[in-house]
Formats: C-alpha cells, sequence, structure tokens
C-alpha cells in the first residue's frame, strides 16, 4: 500500500512564509511526522513537492497503479485550477485535500474550492496537524477498501 502527498506552490518556504497564518514548523518536519505513522501503519508514503501546476498534473497521472491514495494541498491552487481537479477525477484514487490554515475563516476568495468535489474529504484549518488527521484519515479508508475487496472475493465463486 502506498499513499502519495502532493504539495503546491510556495509550501516548500513553510517555517519562513507567514508564519502568523502558517505557524514554524517546516516542511521537511511535517514530512518526518507524516513518514512515522505511515511506518506505524505498514504503508509506503512519498512526498513531492512542486510550484508547478502542470509537474502536480503529471504527479497525478503518475499515481495509477502505482499508489492506492492521494493526499494533496494544492495551496492557491486550490481556488484556480480545473486541471488539477480533472487529473483527480481521471486517476479515481481516493483523495484527501488538506489545508494548513482554515479557508473559510481567510479571504473571500479563498473560500471556494475547485478540489474539495472530487475528493472523499477536506480537512482544513488544524494547522501542521491536518496533515496527521489526512494521513490517520486515509490509512483508514485504504483498510476499508481492502476489507471490502477481501469481502468480495469470498463471494465469488471457487472454480
Ligand atoms: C493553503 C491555503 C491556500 O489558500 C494558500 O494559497 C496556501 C496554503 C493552506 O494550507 O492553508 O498556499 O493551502
Amino acid at each position: 500500500m502506498k499513499i502519495t502527498v502532493i504539495q503546491g506552490p510556495n509550501l516548500n518556504m513553510l517555517g519562513l512564509r507567514e508564519q502568523n497564518i502558517y505557524g514554524p514548523m517546516k516542511l521537511e518536519d511535517i514530512h518526518t511526522q507524516m513518514e512515522n505513522y505511515a511506518k506505524q501503519s505498514n504503508v509506503e508514503v512519498e512526498f513531492f513537492q512542486s510550484n508547478l501546476e502542470g509537474e502536480i498534473i503529471d504527479k497525478i497521472q503518475e499515481c495509477l497503479g502505482e499508489s492506492q491514495g492521494i493526499i494533496i494541498n494544492p495551496a492557491a491552487y486550490t481556488h484556480t485550477s480545473i486541471a488539477i481537479r480533472d487529473a483527480i477525477k481521471a486517476v479515481q484514487i481516493p483523495t484527501i485535500e488538506v489545508h494548513i490554515s482554515n479557508i473559510y475563516a481567510r479571504e473571500e476568495f479563498r473560500q471556494k474550492s475547485l478540489i474539495a468535489p472530487v475528493c472523499a474529504g477536506q480537512i482544513s484549518g488544524f494547522g501542521p496537524f491536518s496533515y496527521h488527521l489526512a494521513m490517520v484519515s486515509m490509512v483508514q479508508i485504504l483498510s476499508e477498501i481492502k476489507a471490502m475487496q477481501e469481502a468480495q472475493k469470498q463471494q465469488e465463486p471457487k472454480q
């Protein structure tokens, strides 16, 4: 089981960027915490960050046949990118959208996500802990899918 974590533009600046909103934690420290949880849960995790919309779309497409779950913080593309939304819809891999800040408590232009309707769920506003909540939720989704697949297999007629 593999989960791919995709980080959008400017998230490589965490720790330096608008600390009053995003806090002091660096992206690599968030990833270390996620990796620890993944290890405990026996899942593989891969991390990817890009400031470019096309590279994020390529990464989502590469998840086909490689990853069973996607956790994505599309950052500013949340509010603008039909192309990222279409890529998530196309691959049909369970996806969770994450935000560090509560996008619904901020400027009006941040209060709309084009991505959320094609995701299993959205986690927004818990600081860096949002990522941990997303990992816990994704591990749960994957174990439910696995249990369903096993139950279906048992119902198949034996040849
Ligand atoms: C963000 C919220 C977005 O509106 C913003 O553009 C970001 C970060 C968040 O994690 O809170 O870059 O996705």
